[in-house]
């Protein structure tokens, strides 16, 4: 029987991976998952396990944190020995991650083919570690499930063989769909009309001027509009280190799933430099300002409800200003992004 093997480490690879292992379970094929433990807190990984019913991992390389390089090597000499010892008959890997470069390099001169879910996008802007991941696994896979028709032009721009690439759309949009029934039953607390903010991507975080301006410019939307953050451990710690005072946000611990997905419904706004947040804002129909100059997802703009406003203040103003005056930007959702990503990749590769 075909065997196929999931890697995921990071806190969107599992939602990513959520209707695959389940679309995969249903036709009756084996699987196997492992988890490299890039994320290893109970907030960041478990809640999500139990949340999504995904199958406990059946091996956990408990990698946890560390620089680039020793992240990503530490995860390929763990990880060599499962693939070898499990023999798959393919390897799938998710999105954009360090657990998604190391898994693919171990399995290419393994000889193990690879399949990467949400191939094809591009930011393409090299400052962003997320970008090398998703070249290089990108180059290393042998077929290559893209979300959105963008994807596709991208890669055969880069050369990959037409039949290589299968247009299956979009995963994480799978999970929200089959969890947003539970979301619009969560107790609603608060009042509406707040702005949902997160934060993590090392270009805004890492540094302390840029942090520090965000933050200000938060504090100074605050003044119109309640601001719920859940804070990304990258984010706290970062706040705390360069001792800046966010006392007038609401900050909170990372949230789960359908919390999160709770709170993304009833939104003003959401303000984020989140790659699968402009997605979900997007289904949902929601207003996404987007705190970075790019974005490896440009149907969030071209056809949703995404604007990359980077670290334009004044932009940033005059967007709030316009969705707070119901003038927001109206958009569709995008083809394909219906619920059956998951069991189209499925069919796939239960006929390869
Ligand atoms: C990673 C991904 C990023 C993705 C994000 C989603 C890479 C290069 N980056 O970024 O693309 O958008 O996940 O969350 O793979 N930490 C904890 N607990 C955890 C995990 C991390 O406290 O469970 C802290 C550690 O101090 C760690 C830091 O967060 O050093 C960053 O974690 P890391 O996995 O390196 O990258 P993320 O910023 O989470």
């Amino acid at each position: 029987m075909k065997h196929i093997l999931h890697v995921v480490g990071a806190r969107p690879n599992f939602v990513k991976a959520a209707p695959v292992v389940r679309a995969i379970r249903e036709l009756g094929l084996r699987q196997t998952l492992v988890h490299t433990g890039q994320h290893y807190d109970r907030n960041m990984s478990d809640v999500f396990f139990t949340e999504l019913e995904i199958p406990e991992p059946d091996f956990n390389l408990e990698v946890g944190s560390g620089s680039h390089a020793s992240q990503t090597a530490e995860i390929m000499h763990r990880f060599e020995p499962v693939v070898t010892e499990q023999k798959p008959d393919i390897v799938l890997v998710y999105g954009d991650v360090n657990s998604t470069v190391a898994a693919a390099l171990v399995c290419s001169k393994l000889l193990i083919p690879i399949g990467h879910v949400e191939a094809g996008l591009r930011s393409f802007d090299r400052a962003m570690p997320e970008e090398i991941n998703r070249i290089v696994t990108d180059r290393l896979s042998d077929v290559l499930f893209t979300p959105s028709e963008d994807g596709d032009v991208n890669l055969k721009r880069e050369g990959v063989p037409p039949e290589r690439i299968r247009l299956v759309g979009n995963v994480m949009i799978d999970s929200l769909i089959r969890l947003l029934p539970m979301a619009k039953s969560c107790p609603k607390n608060g009042a509406p009309g707040f702005a949902l903010v997160t934060l993590h991507r090392p270009s805004n975080v890492d540094n302390s001027e840029n942090l520090q301006r965000i933050v200000r410019s938060l504090v100074e939307v605050s003044e119109q509009l309640d601001i719920t953050f859940p804070v990304h451990p990258r984010t706290r710690q970062r706040i705390k280190e360069f001792g800046i005072s966010a006392e007038r946000l609401h900050l909170y611990e990372p949230m789960p799933y359908i919390e999160f997905l709770s709170l993304q419904t009833r939104a003003a706004v959401v303000i984020t430099d989140s790659g699968g947040i402009q997605e979900e804002t997007t289904y949902l129909g929601v207003p996404c300002l987007t705190l970075r100059a790019n974005t490896e997802r440009p149907v969030t703009v071209d056809m949703g409800t995404n604007i990359l406003v980077g670290d334009d203040k004044g932009r940033l103003d005059s967007e709030l200003r316009n969705i707070l005056a119901g003038k927001g930007k109206k958009g569709v959702i995008p083809p394909l992004w219906d619920g059956h990503a998951g069991e189209r990749i499925a069919q796939i590769l239960a006929t390869l």
